[in-house]
């Protein structure tokens, strides 16, 4: 199982936090946010990372990474995206280093409470397709959102307008190694990035697409100034990728 960390994007939302370095170099209480992701997956037994990185700063994820050592990694890969096209835009940079393996994709930004190893496991089990895990949010027009009945998925919808449900999905998506080939497929969306949630539609699509209910709390800490200061607290006093 690899594991890739997608830190790129310009981080325009957070100027002027964000003119200097990247969006996912900035603290969250007392580290990096980045550190969170890797120890997400470093803690799920997961030792084969490449962190996707962008825009002017990303030489600071190599000063601050090097190789790994601070999370007891031998190496890191590291990969580039020109530009902000998107969250599978960005994934897509991976297919040499996944190879013929399954993976799991974390958004750079996201903070949970507990370990997903049951989940990776899960993954490791299922036959094919990819999986996605979701949690109730308060305000689900801010994230891609799944309409789900019982254990199947009727839709996902990505910052829907019209209220479908409250069950965001998070951004730690399980692929097998064909996301490659679904992504070649995809057009840019409106606001011109290829998007997860077109990824995880085709999926869907072919009746591939599995979910869990993500056990604990989760952070979309890069939203914004606000979040990001909240993700801060909230770490202080809750802790968080408990073992
Ligand atoms: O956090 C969960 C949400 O993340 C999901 O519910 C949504 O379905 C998904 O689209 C995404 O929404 P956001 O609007 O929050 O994505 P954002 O543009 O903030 O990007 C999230 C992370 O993805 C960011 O921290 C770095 C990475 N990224 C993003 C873009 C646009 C890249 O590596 N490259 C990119 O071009």
């Amino acid at each position: 199982m690899k594991g890739i960390i997608l830190a790129g994007g310009l981080g325009t939302r957070l100027h002027p936090l964000t003119r200097i370095t990247n969006k996912h170099l900035l603290p969250v209480y007392d580290k990096p946010m980045i550190f969170y992701s890797i120890e997400m997956l470093v803690n799920a037994g997961i030792g084969d990372i490449m962190v996707i990185t962008g825009g002017t700063n990303s030489g600071d994820f190599l000063r601050l990474l090097t190789n790994g050592k601070h999370f007891g990694l031998s190496h890191l890969h590291y990969g580039y995206q020109e530009g902000e096209g998107g969250i599978a835009d960005a994934l897509k940079i991976c297919e040499d280093f996944v190879g013929d393996d399954k993976m799991v994709v974390v958004l750079g930004d996201n903070i949970i409470e507990k370990n997903i190893k049951k989940t990776v496991r899960d993954f490791e089990a299922q036959k094919s397709g990819a999986k996605i895990l979701l949690t109730k949010v308060e305000h689900p027009d801010q994230y891609g959102v799944a309409e789900v009945e019982g254990n199947k998925i009727k839709k996902i919808v990505e910052k829907p307008k019209k209220f479908i449900s409250d069950l965001a999905v998070i951004g730690i998506y399980f692929y097998p190694n064909d996301v490659f080939s679904k992504i070649k497929t995809l057009k840019p969306s409106k606001r011109g990035e290829l998007e997860i949630t077109d990824v995880n539609n085709a999926y869907l699509k072919q009746g591939k697409l599995t979910y869990s209910i993500l056990d604990g709390w989760w952070l979309d800490a890069g939203e914004s100034k606000d979040t990001l200061l909240e993700a801060g607290m909230f770490v202080k006093k809750h802790g968080a990728n408990h073992i």
